[in-house]
C-alpha cells in the first residue's frame, strides 16, 4: 500500500531517490576522500621524467587508451595473467587516469620491463612483424617526428601544481631532456614504466 503511494507521487518518488544515492555517496564515496590507502602514493612511487611524460601524452594522442586499459583488477583470471592487481596508491601522480574501460587489446598497467625496448620498437612500427595475428595498427611516424618541447615546462609546472612533487631542477631541465629525442622514444620510455613501482614477478 505504502509503496502504491510512493510509486504513483513522481515528487516525493524523486526526493526519495536523492535521498537514497546521496546516503550511498556518504557511505561509500566520501570516506574515499580521507583514507591513507586511496591518498598516498605506494612506496617508492616516482613522478614521470619528462621524456616520459611526453610519451605519455603521445599514448592519449595515438588513442591507445582506447584499446587498452591500464588497471589490473583483483581477480585470479587478471592476476595470473598481467600480475599484482593495481592499487589506488599507484596512481596518486597521474592526472588523468588512463585506466579506460575497454579491451581490444591486453590490459597495459603492468607492461613496464616486460618487453625489451627493441620488441617495442618493431610493435609499434608493424604489430605483425612480431604478432602475427595482431589487428593492432602500426605507428610508424612516431619514427620520423621528433618530440615536440614547447608544452614541456608548462606540462610540469600543471602537475606540480596538482601536486606532484616535481623539483625546480625538473622543470629548468625539462626541455634539455626531451629535446631532440624521437616520438618513439618517449612512447617506449612511458611503457617501460608502467607498473613497475610494485613488483609484478609473476
Ligand atoms: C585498434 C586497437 C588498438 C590500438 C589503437 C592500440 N592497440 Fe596495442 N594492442 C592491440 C591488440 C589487439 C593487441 C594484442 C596483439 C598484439 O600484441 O599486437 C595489442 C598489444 C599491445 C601491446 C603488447 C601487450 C602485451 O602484454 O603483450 C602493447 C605494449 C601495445 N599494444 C601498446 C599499444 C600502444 C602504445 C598503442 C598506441 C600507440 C596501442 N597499443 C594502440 C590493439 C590496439
Amino acid at each position: 500500500m505504502k509503496h502504491e503511494t510512493i510509486e504513483k507521487n513522481i515528487g516525493l518518488m524523486a526526493v526519495l531517490i536523492i535521498l537514497v544515492i546521496s546516503g550511498g555517496f556518504l557511505a561509500e564515496v566520501v570516506p574515499l576522500f580521507f583514507q591513507k590507502s586511496v591518498n598516498e602514493p605506494v612506496a617508492g612511487l616516482e613522478p614521470l621524467t619528462p621524456l616520459e611524460l611526453e610519451g605519455r601524452d603521445i599514448y592519449i594522442r595515438e588513442g591507445c587508451h582506447v584499446c587498452h586499459t591500464q588497471m589490473v583488477r583483483p581477480f585470479r583470471a587478471e592476476t595470473e595473467r598481467y600480475g599484482h592487481y593495481s592499487v589506488a596508491g599507484e596512481f596518486v601522480y597521474e592526472h588523468p587516469f588512463l585506466w579506460g574501460s575497454k579491451r581490444t587489446g591486453p590490459d597495459l598497467a603492468r607492461v613496464g620491463e616486460r618487453y625489451s625496448d627493441s620488441w617495442h620498437r618493431m610493435h609499434l612500427y608493424d604489430p605483425r612483424s612480431v604478432v602475427p595475428e595482431s589487428n593492432m595498427p602500426g605507428f610508424p611516424w612516431l619514427f620520423d617526428n621528433k618530440v615536440d618541447h614547447t608544452d614541456t615546462v608548462a606540462k610540469l609546472k600543471v602537475f606540480q601544481r596538482l601536486g606532484v612533487p616535481y623539483t625546480e631542477e625538473d622543470v629548468a631541465g625539462a626541455v634539455e631532456a626531451v629535446q631532440g629525442k624521437y616520438e618513439i622514444e618517449a612512447l617506449v620510455a612511458y611503457l617501460q614504466q608502467l607498473g613497475t613501482v610494485i613488483s609484478t614477478k609473476r
